[in-house]
């Protein structure tokens, strides 16, 4: 990579194997605060000690954006000097005894567009500091290694600011002339900088007490805006919920007499883990049955136990640098997940959980893995730490995790994570710490035994491609599975060595029935899914004793992140969706048959056919939709056909228009061919009682609020106005935000008249609440595209009062809508979108460059795209790239994707 410049002069990238110990550490620090928006003052006391591992040096402090008044050293005036943004101290004392550093500065958190550091969100403080904030609170070693005891005195107006919270203890608290109070915090537990938090502001808390197995006891709290309380049960459930998971999952406890989790409208992310004290999205925290979705709650509900679970996995034990995130992301995200499943009674609504989790990694994360950010789950270098926050760090690294759990067993992953924290709690480790700890508590495991190549899953960048062929001895009554693995060439890594892949299996006869499986080498066959672990570039497995030829079912439960490619007719797949024991190869085998006739379809020439589904594949739908035994969750995600980008990924060249085209037509089909059924599905799914977020609700409601999508859609040829009415009454009478949004969305997906009116309707009903306001927004972004009606009401909604493009919220309910999750509005031909695009980029530049960053990754896969798209993406790209005064985190990105 070239030299990237900014203003502070030459950044360029941090390496992995650049990695050397601190030449200090902090023990100690003392922080006081006199908060006010326009001059926050600090003082920071810090005792530190030379590390004598390390060779005797200068100490370098780093600070960013802030004004230095103050130096002392053991109490006295000291020489320093600037280094670009660190302060370098070349004097101190030479022998063993403890530096008392005394450091004062002032911000100015009021002009923090950043949301990094000190800020102030609606006339309340908060802070967010991973991954390198801290040092926009005050002179730091601003590393996650460097792990200290942390005192905070917060002074401040007491009528403003009222609330006045930091991690761990509340020691001391009282009242100050001028109407100022202060509150001390004592955090019993060292941590590193990225885990300070302070709060202060005008804020309630819902409150509950509770006692551990163990019998400890602790305060939870919920803290937000006044007028908010009414939305604050379902995130102290959630929470609650995670405590007990925790402990009982993997013997885990609450190590803080108080927890709390404080919410704010202006967060670049979802949310953040600091000490006790965890900082959230109003999004992931705010809910009731009239404001929130479904979703809403699901997404809550898996947030909440995500940052909680990190005080484990990433607190108490944390990242060496910023190269290991995945030790804490992955794992964290991992452990999320398996904490929603098991919030799940029922093993279908498992299914529906990992088939949505599978889903995300493969239309955010395979498209990562294969452009021009790909990285590996440890990346070797970065220019920008913010940059790699990203699905490969996350849903992936959680796949690898998860990889090694099926390599273990559940029990011996428990045993893993045991012997993890035995080894290693209060200390900052690698991603070869955890995996080590891991194989070491199950000796025996195929883990253990193919460590070293296992840890290529931490090394090589790339999604592999699995293919599978068998042959069926007629003779011999046997059958020859040869599995076979490649990864194609990523940035900086031109080839790739074979990875260790868990392929869960079983073999179907012709009639649907599970086969019991039989190597030939066994003496007795075994009944259900195995696991066989590929570790040769190919391998070959032959059953024995089957009577005809099998049909196998691969990879169940999604074993490993691989691209599954193996040449099944529509009769094998046809079997798969209706007899698979395993739901996730059931829904994955619909979602082949679709692909495969969107792809006949795009590939085609001449214009887009009108029918693109065959008779067969309509009977299949039918069959599931009327399926007695099947949840009406999973008959929604089988139902629901791969999105645009999925297909796109599945292509050489990329006509997002012909897709978009194609993948509508396949709709519209789907909706007329079964139009009985959809108005059956409606009229069997649209009751169902009291709202509760749970599975089962939540699936009958997605069900219902599908079918009236479809019912929309076809009224819109056959120019019916029952069903569209329908809708319209369903979503003015909805007694929960989830039946009255999908109703609201069915009007606008299928371009209804009555869409305008509903929108208008819906837009006065919640006008002051900010994240219903969001739903609006994003949805009108989001709608497919009429012959180009979409980008002129983006322009529209950008200019509504209610649009802020400081709030990331609302940025990104706009433009991320539009520009990622919105491919044939964007990709216009007339270049339009990209235009679009490249100012927005620019202009969030300005004042926050991580959601720009973020932004910027929207086209991403622009060499994938035929012309005119093409060339017309590369220009936007170059556009951006020509801006002289670019942050670090664009010029990374857009530096990256023009690179050959
Ligand atoms: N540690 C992160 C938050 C974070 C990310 C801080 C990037 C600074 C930079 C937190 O634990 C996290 O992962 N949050 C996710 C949500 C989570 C459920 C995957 C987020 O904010 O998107
Ligand atoms: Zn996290």
């Amino acid at each position: 990579m070239s030299l990237l410049r900014e203003a502070n002069g030459p950044t360029t990238a941090v390496r992995r194997e650049d990695y050397t110990a601190p030449a200090y550490w902090i023990d100690t620090v003392d922080l006081s605060f006199d908060l006010d928006p326009i001059k926050t003052r600090v003082l920071n006391k810090m005792r530190l000690r030379r590390n004598p591992d390390v060779a005797a040096q200068a100490l370098r402090l780093d600070g960013e954006d802030l004004n230095l008044a103050r130096v002392l050293v053991n109490g006295a005036g000291c020489s320093f000097k600037m280094d670009g943004n660190q302060l370098v101290l070349e004097n101190l004392p030479l022998d063993d005894a403890p530096i008392d550093l005394e450091i004062f500065t002032t911000c100015a958190p009021e002009k923090n567009t950043q949301l990094m550091g000190l800020y102030v969100s609606q006339g309340t403080f908060f802070t967010q500091c991973e991954a390198e904030g801290f040092r926009r609170i005050t002179y730091f070693l601003d590393r996650p290694d460097v792990m200290a005891s942390y005192t905070v005195t917060l002074r401040a107006d007491k009528k403003r600011y009222p609330v006045l919270l930091s991690n761990g203890n509340l020691v001391e608290e009282g009242t100050l002339p001028d109407g100022r109070h202060f509150a001390k915090w004592v955090d019993p537990h060292k941590k590193p900088c990225y885990l300070f938090a302070l709060v202060a502001g005008e804020l309630v808390a819902r409150e509950q007490r509770i006692t551990s197995r163990s019998g400890s006891e602790h305060l939870l709290q919920v803290y937000v805006r006044p007028g908010d309380m009414d939305k604050t049960e379902h995130a102290m459930n959630s929470l609650i919920a995670s405590v007990v998971w925790d402990e009982a999952r993997f013997g885990l406890p609450l190590d803080l007499e108080r927890f709390m989790i404080v919410a704010t409208a202006d967060f670049n992310m979802g949310a953040m883990e600091n000490k006790g004290l965890n900082i959230f999205n109003t999004k992931y925290v705010l809910a009731n049955s009239a404001t929130a979705t479904d979703t809403d709650f699901a997404n809550i509900e898996s947030v909440v136990g995500h940052e909680y679970f990190h005080n484990w996995t990433g607190n108490r034990i944390t990242c060496r640098d910023w190269f290991q995130l995945s030790l804490k992301e992955g794992l964290t995200v991992f452990r999320d997940q398996d904490f929603s499943m098991d919030l799940c009674a029922e093993p279908s609504a498992r299914a529906v959980k990992r088939i949505e989790d599978v889903r995300v990694l493969r239309t955010a994360q395979f498209p990562e893995d294969a452009g021009p950010m790909a990285h590996p789950v440890r990346p070797d270098s970065y220019v920008e730490i913010n940059n790699f926050y990203t699905v490969t760090i996350y849903e992936k690294g959680a796949e690898v995790v998860r990889m090694m759990q099926t390599l273990v067993g559940r029990t011996g992953f428990a045993a893993g994570m045991k012997l993890y924290f035995a080894r290693h709690d209060g200390q900052a480790v690698t991603c070869d710490d955890f995996a080590q700890a891991m194989a070491d508590a199950n000796p025996l495991s195929d883990l253990a035994r193919l460590l070293p190549q296992f840890k290529r899953w931490y090394s090589q960048a790339g999604t592999p491609h699995l293919r599978a062929e068998g042959v069926f001895d007629a003779a011999a009554r046997s059958y020859t599975l040869t599995l076979t693995q490649r990864c194609d060439p990523s940035p900086g890594q031109p080839v790739k060595q074979p990875f260790v892949i868990p392929v869960a299996l079983g073999l179907l006869d012709a009639n649907g029935t599970e086969l019991p499986l039989q190597l030939a080498h066994w003496s007795q066959p075994e009944t259900g899914t195995r696991t066989f672990v590929l570790t040769e570039a190919s391998e070959s497995f032959t059953f024995v004793n089957l009577d005809s030829e099998p049909v196998p079912s691969l990879l169940r439960g999604f074993s490993a992140p691989v691209v599954l490619d193996v040449d099944y007719s529509d009769a094998q797949l046809l079997g798969l969706l209706a007899h698979d024991i395993d739901p996730f190869n059931r829904w994955e085998a619909g979602q082949r048959l679709a692909l495969r006739r969107a792809l006949q379809a795009i590939q085609a020439q001449g214009p887009v056919p009108n029918d693109p589904l065959d008779a067969a594949y309509l009977a299949a739908m039918q069959a599931v939709l009327h399926h007695p035994a099947l949840d009406a969750a999973f008959k929604e995600l089988v139902l629901t056909l791969p999105s645009e980008t999925y297909i796109a990924e599945q292509l050489d060249v990329v006509d997002p228009q012909r897709i978009h085209a194609v993948r509508e037509a396949m709709r519209e089909q789907l909706a007329h061919a079964l139009h009985s059924d959809w108005a059956w599905a409606f009229e069997t799914h649209k009751n169902n009682g009291a709202y509760r977020p749970d599975p089962i609700g939540t699936g009958r409601r997605a069900l219902a609020g599908m079918a009236l999508t479809m019912l929309c859609l076809t009224a819109r040829s056959s120019g019916d106005t029952v069903w569209p009415g329908k809708a319209y009454q369903r979503f003015k009478d909805a007694g929960n935000m989830t039946d009255r949004f999908n109703a609201l969305s069915a009007l606008v997906v299928s371009g209804q008249p009555l869409a305008q009116d509903a929108l208008s309707r819906f837009h006065s009903m919640f006008r002051h609440e900010a994240l219903v306001i969001d739903k609006w927004f994003a949805l009108q972004a989001s709608a497919p595209d009429r012959d180009g009606n979409v980008l002129p009401a983006v322009h529209q909604l950008l200019a509504h009062p209610d649009f802020n493009l400081r709030n990331p919220n609302r940025a990104r309910s706009v433009i991320f809508s539009y520009c990622s999750a919105n491919p044939g509005g964007f990709h216009r031909p007339d270049a339009a979108g990209y235009k679009f695009w490249s100012e927005r980029v620019i202009e969030l530049d300005g004042f926050n460059p991580q959601v720009a960053a973020r932004l910027a990754r929207a086209l991403d896969r622009w060499k994938k795209l035929d012309e005119p798209y093409r060339s017309a993406a590369r220009e936007a790209i170059a556009r951006v790239a020509a801006k002289p005064d670019l942050s670090n985190d664009v010029r990374e990105v857009v530096t990256r994707s023009l690179a050959d």
